[in-house]
């Protein structure tokens, strides 16, 4: 797999390298008691879904495990282990057999390692263990029919399939536990459980079987309360039962919505639900948390947690992991270490002028069990963690003196932009700061407490604002490739005044108004999640800098400088469409004219995103609030290609969704690939709403809350009059046939099948009137999501009638022919 399109982060399968030569099938879809597994031998199910066998997982170790997996999936997913702790080393000479009416697995000593260890009196003869096409492997009792001994579903790993209860067993007393693998090559419990707490019918993910981090909420009889997108799941059929013998939750694909979906407790702490695409990868298309850094102690001590990294845990300056070779294998929780000894745990060396000093990270989230002592002053604060071996770090803030000893946990840090988070001052000794002073954050010199050390730390203090402001006042741009200009990050903090004018706040960060030397006025973004390396950033933002059309918004520069990156744009005087085209209490009324003319130029900025640049890009997330409007009110599409330069795919997760709600095309839930035709879907949903002048979901007939988009089709396809569908602040000003060439294209915009959907191109071509085509039929209905502006959504599906898991308050007309 090609690490670069895929980030880890995002796929997150626990990879199993299988060195097995072509596996020997047995045949069956059967162990029977004359039969055993061993060496290269598997079943296979009915259908030939699943695999079970023996499997190794990773490259380097000879540890053997008895497990199922997909059968046609090229990478080898695991979704059951049974001798998850014990894993033997040679498989030819051991065996998973039937053996006292249970499943035993032996070893290379003939020693049962791992049993069903079900007590029963059944010969063995009669029992048979089956591998069904759900992944459920089950031990029966053939000789009697249908009698169940035992089943895997019984006993998940970390993965859950469809059609598996998950709960508890109040007969038999026992609580399901999903635990994930202890990393992506060892499948022994791992750190991270999800169990049902019967008492609250609340499913939580613990650490360490003792640290609660994630709560589903209780099942209100349809969803779980902190899972509002089960509201609307096109995918799953689920519900939760509760009686006097079990409890549990179950899921069951809907039709062929989704194929191999599984959920799973992923090393990576996150519960994470997956799915296959066509284009043969896992996407996981939800996660819980859904920040990585809100798994608890997930970097391990003295490691730093950043969303905005790949990989998300680095060790604090002066540290280095302590088992690198878990750390390679994305297990962080073994933390870091020191590379230098403290000067203090040094008891010969005192004070010859090495003591400790300490390192400021800015923009942190404090770590766990500070203690709190008194102290007038940042310095005394300081001088009282320095005296004390033990304390490893020190905070000051509003005349509080945080102080840790011990191990450092649970450390985040924000973005640079994001200015949010507090100064954490860590101690190190001071060879480390002197040898990488240069990389990561301002360094202080540690000084002894007192009025001497005061005076000496006073000095330091003016030496650095005596720099900081020489560089102020001769701030530096440089040109480089193409047209960009490469400014000074100094340079943007005073041409923004210190980023004090916020415009907005897009996908990708906020954006500040700011001018330059010869008065040109700017826009200009921060970038918050950036994970893209210097050298891949420069090459993206060049790529951008190519990107040049009337209707785009244009690209001037960029800065670059460590962790800062941000990007400098043309301002435009007028705003965002959105500010214009739906009603507030200043806006002046957009005429038809100009509505159109936006609309059209609109259209021209994304078919030369989609048809004229070198790489298709497909801008993900069209909308009124990404279209800005210049001077002369001329569109100019905000936002495009960002994605890649920061270096994350989003076009894969729903939890971290690009497209904005409202304007998503159907195909983003089902999670099949996006295409050019998610934005035309967004396209068509924002022509309604330059007709109507409101949003799509805020439309109201007679009193009822009404989606537009269905309630005009139906105008339309009905021959009715679709000025009754204009804007009423327009009083009925709007040439009749441009208003119905809209609104059609529009509707053959929005519909369900991406392939009926028309391109950019034509589109444009229409707009124009240079395309005279007859429309294909209009769609009858529409599957769309709308943000009813509270934070359940609604998803439109085929007709009325059926609509499956929709809010029942929503009253929604499905236009037919
Ligand atoms: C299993 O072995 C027993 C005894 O050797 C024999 O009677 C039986 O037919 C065998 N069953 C199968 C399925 O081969
Ligand atoms: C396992 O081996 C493959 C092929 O030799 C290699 O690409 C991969 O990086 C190895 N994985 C690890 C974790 O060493
Ligand atoms: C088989 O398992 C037993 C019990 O755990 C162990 O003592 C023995 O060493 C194992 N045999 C091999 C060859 O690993
Ligand atoms: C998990 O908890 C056990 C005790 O329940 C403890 O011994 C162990 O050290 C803990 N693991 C970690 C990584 O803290
Ligand atoms: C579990 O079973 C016991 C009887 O065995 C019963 O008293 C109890 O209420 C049951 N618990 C639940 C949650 O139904
Ligand atoms: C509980 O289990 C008993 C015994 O298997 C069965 O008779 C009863 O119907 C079950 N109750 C429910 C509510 O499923
Ligand atoms: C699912 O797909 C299979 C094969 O593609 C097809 O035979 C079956 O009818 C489909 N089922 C549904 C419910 O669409
Ligand atoms: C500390 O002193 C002892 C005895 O004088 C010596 O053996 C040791 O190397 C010294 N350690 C350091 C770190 O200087
Ligand atoms: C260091 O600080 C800790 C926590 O406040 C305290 O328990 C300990 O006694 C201190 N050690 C010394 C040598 O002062």
């Amino acid at each position: 797999m090609d690490k670069k399109n895929n980030p880890r982060h995002m796929v997150l399968v626990l990879f199993v390298f299988l060195f097995l030569k072509a596996h020997t099938c047995l045949g069956a879809d059967s162990i029977s008691a004359n039969q055993s597994i061993s060496g290269d031998q598997t079943i296979e199910s009915a259908g030939g879904v699943f695999v079970l066998g023996f499997f190794k997982p990773g490259n380097s170790s000879n540890s053997y495990y008895i497990g199922i997996w997909y059968k046609e999936i090229s990478e080898h997913t695991i979704v059951w282990v049974a001798n998850r702790e014990r894993p033997i080393s040679d498989r030819f000479s051991s065996g998973l057999r039937i053996s006292d009416g249970n499943l035993v697995l032996f070893n290379e000593s003939k020693i049962p390692i791992w049993s069903t260890n079900i007590v029963n009196s059944i010969s063995s003869y009669s029992v048979q263990a089956v591998l069904q096409d759900n992944g459920n492997f089950v031990l029966k009792d053939g000789s009697n029919s249908p009698r169940i001994l035992w089943q895997s579903f019984e006993h998940p790993t970390n993965t859950w399939l469809p059609g598996c209860k998950f709960g508890y067993n109040n007969m038999t007393k026992t609580n399901q536990r999903l635990v994930s693998w202890k990393n992506s090559e060892d499948p022994s419990p791992g750190l991270y459980t999800l169990e049902l707490d019967t008492s609250s019918s609340t499913y939580k993910i613990l650490w360490n079987r003792s640290k609660n981090y994630w709560n589903s909420g209780p099942w209100n009889g349809r969803i779980f309360d902190t899972v509002p997108e089960m509201n609307s799941n096109p995918i799953f059929e689920f519900t939760y039962i509760t009686n006097i013998n079990e409890s549990y939750f179950i899921y069951y694909v809907k039709g062929n919505s989704t194929k191999y979906p599984r959920a799973v407790m992923d090393v990576s702490g996150q519960l994470k639900q997956l799915n296959w695409l066509p284009t043969k990868q896992w996407n996981a298309f939800w996660s819980q948390p859904r920040q990585q850094c809100e798994v608890p102690y997930f970097c391990g001590a003295y490691g730093i947690c950043n969303e905005m990294s790949l990989p998300f845990c680095n060790c604090l300056m002066g540290f280095e992991p302590k088992l690198k070779s878990f750390w390679d294998l994305e297990d962080y929780s073994h933390g870091c270490q020191r590379k230098t000894k403290l000067n203090c745990e040094n008891i010969n060396d005192t004070g010859n002028g090495k003591r400790d000093k300490f390192l400021e990270m800015s923009s942190m989230s404090l770590p766990e069990a500070q203690q709190y002592v008194t102290a007038g002053s940042e310095a005394v604060c300081k001088a009282i963690c320095l005296n004390n071996c033990s304390c490893t770090a020190y905070a000051f803030d509003s005349n509080k003196c945080l102080i840790w000893v011990g191990e450092l946990l649970n450390l985040k840090q924000f973005s640079a932009g994001e200015s949010k988070g507090e100064i954490l001052y860590v101690r190190l000794a001071a060879s480390e700061l002197r040898s990488s002073r240069k990389s990561n954050g301002r360094v202080i010199g540690a000084v002894v407490g007192g009025a001497s050390g005061l005076a000496v730390l006073l000095g330091l203090i003016i030496l650095v604002i005596l720099r900081q402001r020489k560089k102020i006042f001769s701030p530096g741009k440089a040109v480089v490739e193409g047209s960009l200009v490469a400014f000074d990050y100094r340079y943007l903090q005073i041409a923004t005044n210190n980023f004090s004018e916020k415009l907005g706040r897009g996908g990708f960060g906020s954006v500040f108004k700011g001018k330059l030397n010869d008065s040109t006025v700017i826009a200009v973004k921060q970038l918050e999640s950036v994970s893209q390396g210097e050298k891949q950033f420069r090459t993206e933002v060049s790529t951008l800098g190519t990107i040049q059309h009337v209707n785009l918004v244009r690209l001037h520069g960029f800065c670059s400088q460590g962790s800062k990156k941000l990007l400098v744009y043309d301002y435009m005087p007028n705003g965002s469409l959105d500010s214009h085209i739906f009603e507030t209490k200043n806006s002046k009324v957009l005429n038809w004219e100009t509505r159109y003319r936006i609309a059209l130029g609109t259209a021209r900025g994304l078919r030369y995103l989609h048809e004229e640049c070198r790489e298709c890009i497909i801008h993900c997330d069209v909308k009124p609030d990404n279209v800005l409007l210049d001077a002369e009110f001329c569109p100019k599409v905000a936002d495009f290609g960002l994605a890649k330069l920061v270096g994350r795919d989003f076009s894969r997760v729903l939890t971290s969704m690009r497209g904005t709600r409202g304007y998503l095309a159907p195909e983003w839930i089902s999670g099949v690939a996006i295409t050019a035709k998610a934005d035309v879907y967004s396209f068509g949903m924002m022509l309604f709403e330059f007709v109507s002048g409101r949003r799509n979901s805020k439309y109201y007939v007679n009193g009822d809350v009404s989606f537009f988009p269905t309630w005009a089709a139906s105008i339309i396809i009905g021959g009715g009059d679709v000025f009754s569908l204009l804007d009423p602040r327009l009083e009925g000003n709007a040439d009749p046939e441009e208003l119905i060439r809209v609104c059609r294209v529009a509707c053959w915009c929005v519909q369900r099948e991406e392939t009926q959907r028309p391109s950019m191109g034509q589109i444009v071509q229409i707009l124009e009137g240079i395309l005279n085509v007859n429309l294909p039929p209009l769609p009858r209905s529409f599957p769309v999501f709308v943000d009813n502006s509270d934070p359940e959504y609604i998803l439109f599906t085929e007709s009325s009638s059926s609509r499956s898991i929709l809010s029942q308050e929503t009253v929604m007309s499905t236009a037919t022919s």
